[in-house]
């Protein structure tokens, strides 16, 4: 299977991120694998956004954030809940949209190049899955339109393996 992704511009966020969900719903059918259809959602979205230097996931395992599939700069593996933007964000339940990495308290640093970083928590049926974490080198790259179309493709993978939904360290 070849796979072309389609880099949009981003002018109009809401209309891109529509048509990159549509494109990720393609990708997703017919596999419920956590595991397989993270790896393709953070391909998916380091491939069609501009800007990004790191797109990936951190799931809950034995109450610690672990590193999943990415694309990127190597990252660090496990995060405390509580601790930097991904661990907020989780502790929290809440996205967070953080438009200087460099004055949130705590922030860790994976990659240097990181300016600006959006965090959206995975929750299903009330349970924390883990995080979508995002870096931009660019200061002030994410907005609202960002944080609802972010949420709208981690809902889209959360609805993918819902039939395996479950901690990841029980999946
Ligand atoms: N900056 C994140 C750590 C993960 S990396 O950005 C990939 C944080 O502060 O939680």
């Amino acid at each position: 299977m070849s796979y072309a992704v389609t880099r949009y511009d981003f002018r109009d966020k809401p209309r891109d991120y529509a048509r990159l969900r549509d494109e990720l719903a393609s990708l997703l059918a017919g596999e419920r694998d956590l595991i397989a259809n993270a790896a393709n959602t953070a391909a998916l979205i380091f491939a069609a956004l501009p800007d990004v230097n790191w797109a990936g996931f951190y799931f809950l395992k034995h109450d610690e954030l672990v590193v999943g599939p990415f694309q990127g700069k190597p990252a660090c593996v496990r995060i405390a809940l509580g601790r930097g933007v991904c661990g907020t964000a989780a502790a929290q339940r809440r996205t967070l949209l953080v438009p200087d990495v460099h004055r949130f308290p705590g922030h860790i640093a994976c990659d240097a190049a990181s300016r600006s970083e959006i965090v959206v928590p995975l929750i299903a049926g009330g349970t924390l899955l883990g995080v979508l974490d995002i870096d931009s080198p660019r200061p002030a790259r994410f907005d609202e339109a960002d944080v609802r179309g972010l949420e709208s493709l981690a809902e889209l993978l959360l609805l993918s393996v819902r039939e395996s939904c479950g901690r990841a360290d029980r999946a």
